[in-house]
């Protein structure tokens, strides 16, 4: 089969290797189309190693391992590979471990599904692990402000909408080039407002406190950061109330020090490949799956989300050529071209 192997300079060599064998808990999948993440250029370039660093994956099952029993060859899936090792999406078969593989409804396209496993994902763990949200399987019975800032990035989007699917409201967050995409997601009864971040911190910051007390709030508890670089933090932190707020970051945020009554996490969504650190309170409490567990469910959520119509995918752009493509769908999303779509390579368009 044909696999992209991206080097730290972000060229690209399409290589002819075996098509991997699954092993008892993974799925071999025909991959359709994959999807392109911010982190598949990252991590080749970080880590200065060359590899197969797509992880979203759209496609037939094409075998399963000895111990899978919910997918068969044949099924529609999406699937998130785990990042940082074989087998990845940028090939004409991948390797997904069955928990965080999903079946498709016949509604949903292979081009909507690959741009939702890894962002859909990270949008959960932050909303539902970190700051300890409502479920949607047990909405908020009570307004419950978030500033969710960059509501038109993937990971932002995905953040928006499962927030409304848990009642959170009202959702107040950013957007700049991508506001007329993110507008409709909201819902403006509830308080929900799109501010433009484009105007600067403090006309953001003020606008934020704007419709935080057109809502009867002082301040905001929770925020989800879906940008957390070139200082986003500035843009909402004094929003944040100072009897205890939570903030959860997608990156590594050292020049962000809030004040002590404000805790900051970071999400990490890889995860929901891993077990729970020895250290960590879920394994100390026993459950060392916890992560796993939370993949699972989530996975399966999102399925019957896109079967029910509470959950759609982002918009997306085809990148031409098919695995040739894939160097430049990488290059495009360091250069930051990317707004408010998903980069997709539809594996057919191959030369
Ligand atoms: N920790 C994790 O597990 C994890 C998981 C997934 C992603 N991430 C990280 O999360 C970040 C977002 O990923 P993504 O896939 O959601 O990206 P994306 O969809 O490519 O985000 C593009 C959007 O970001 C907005 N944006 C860019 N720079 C901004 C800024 N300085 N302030 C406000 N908005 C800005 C743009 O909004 P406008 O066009 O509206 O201006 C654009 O629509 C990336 O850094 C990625 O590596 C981390």
């Amino acid at each position: 089969m044909k696999e992209v192997i991206v080097q730290p300079s972000l060229a690209t060599d399409i290589v002819s290797v075996d098509i991997p064998t699954p092993s008892a808990s993974q799925v071999l999948i025909k991959v359709v189309v994959s999807g392109t993440n911010p982190k598949d250029w990252k991590y080749p370039e970080w880590l200065s190693r060359a590899m197969n660093s797509g992880d979203d994956i759209a496609g037939f099952v094409e075998a399963v391992g000895s111990g899978v029993t919910a997918f068969k060859k044949g099924d529609r899936v999406a699937a998130f590979h785990q990042m940082n090792t074989p087998h990845g999406s940028f090939a004409e078969y991948a390797i997904a471990w069955d928990w965080t593989t999903f079946h498709l409804p016949e509604k949903t396209s292979f081009e909507e599904a690959a741009t939702i496993p890894l962002v859909a994902m990270t949008a959960a763990i932050g909303l539902f692990y970190h700051l300890r949200l409502p479920a949607p399987f047990r909405p908020a019975t009570e307004p419950t402000p978030i500033v969710i800032y960059g509501g038109s990035s993937s990971v932002g989007a995905f953040a928006i909408k499962l927030a409304r699917a848990a009642n959170i409201h009202p959702i107040i967050t950013t957007a700049g080039a991508g506001s007329a995409f993110v507008e409709p997601l909201l819902d403006p009864s509830k308080g929900d407002v799109v501010i433009d971040y484009r105007k600067g911190k403090e006309a953001t910051v003020a606008a934020i406190q704007a419709a935080l007390q057109k809502a009867g709030f002082q301040h905001a508890k929770h925020a989800y950061d879906a940008i957390s670089e070139s200082a986003s933090h500035d843009y909402y932190l004094p929003t944040l109330s100072p009897e205890g707020a939570i903030v959860t970051t997608v990156l590594p945020t050292p020049d962000f020090n809030p004040p002590a009554y404000i805790q900051k996490l970071q999400v990490n969504v890889g995860v929901v490949h891993d077990e729970a650190p020895a250290d960590s309170i879920e394994a100390q409490s026993g459950c060392v799956d916890a992560w796993k567990q939370f993949g699972f469910v989530y996975f399966q959520l999102f399925q019957l989300g896109l079967k029910q119509g509470w959950l759609a995918g982002h918009p997306y752009t085809i990148v031409p050529g098919g695995l040739d493509g894939v160097g430049k769908a990488l290059v495009d999303l360091k250069s930051g071209k990317a707004s408010a779509t998903k980069l997709l390579i539809r594996i057919a368009d191959t030369a």
